[in-house]
């Protein structure tokens, strides 16, 4: 059943993660027909509810990640930017902010930006071990650990480090597209939470929330199941929560 209003997504509970990764939640926004991106961003496609919602995702994940391509765009944090949100992070026992992530292949990163001076959130660059050196060391430079991935296996070796190393049980992907079209292609997701907003953006080939390498067919298309959804009466979006079936 469809309910009204808004989720409280501030105090989810997820099964306890498997050893070699953490439990992986995607979040998007999209358009009614399904776009993820308004004049090149997502900007103008949530409200401000759908922006609270996001950091109540924040609020239960250990490692915030974005592909670099998302980073070069909006620039990318894993700041909660909510001093009560904030204060329950820190009453469970968590630093205020979660660790920022993002994967890049080819290493070209904006190194300006808050994800890299900022200081009040912890953060990690995965690069592909095809990355040129130069450009490790630049990363390297702005003081944010580099940890270098093979290239031919870079989801999975990132995963395994955020698990094991990093001691995350809970991921949040917040895209782009062509990283979530990845992780879904590799069988990495366990929870997918879409924000659909009353827009139509049109175009053709404009990004839709999940750019996989290849198209699905109906054998190996990921089936999902909702948990939950919510219709927001004031802004008329839609929330959806939902969580990936596995193969039995
Ligand atoms: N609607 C929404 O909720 C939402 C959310 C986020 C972003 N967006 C929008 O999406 C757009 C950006 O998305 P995008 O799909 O173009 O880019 P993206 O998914 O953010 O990043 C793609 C990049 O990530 C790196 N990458 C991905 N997989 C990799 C792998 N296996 N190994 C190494 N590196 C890997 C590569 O970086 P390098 O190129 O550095 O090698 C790749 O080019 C922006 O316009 C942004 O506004 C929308």
């Amino acid at each position: 059943m469809i309910e009204s209003g808004k989720p409280d997504y501030t105090d989810l509970r997820f099964p306890p993660p498997r050893d070699d990764r953490p439990y992986v939640l995607i979040n998007m926004v999209v358009s009614a027909d399904g776009k993820a991106v308004l004049a090149g961003t997502e900007r103008g496609l949530g409200s401000k509810t759908d922006q609270r919602l996001m950091r109540e995702l924040r609020l239960n994940a250990d490692v915030v990640l974005n592909g670099a391509g998302t980073l070069r765009a909006n620039g990318s944090s894993s700041r909660l930017n909510d001093e009560g949100l904030e204060r329950l992070r820190v009453s469970r026992g968590k630093p205020p902010a979660p660790i920022a992530a993002v994967l890049s292949g080819r290493g070209d990163l904006p190194l300006g930006r808050a994800f890299f001076t900022g200081r009040d959130f912890d953060a990690i660059v995965y690069l592909s071990d095809a990355a040129p050196l130069e450009r490790r060391q630049d990363i390297a430079a702005t003081g944010r650990p580099v940890q270098v991935v093979p290239g031919d296996d870079a989801l999975r070796a990132m995963l395994r480090h955020m698990r094991q190393e990093l001691g995350a049980a809970v991921l949040l992907v917040e895209g782009g597209p062509h990283l979530n079209g990845q992780f879904f292609a590799q069988g990495l997701v366990d929870e997918f939470y879409v924000t659909i907003g009353p827009i139509v953006v049109g175009g053709t080939g404009v990004l839709t929330a999940v750019e996989a390498p290849y198209a699905f067919t109906p054998e190996t298309a990921p089936r999902l199941e909702l948990v939950s959804a919510y219709l927001n009466p004031e802004t008329s979006e839609l929330y959806c929560r939902y969580r990936v079936r596995r193969a039995v």
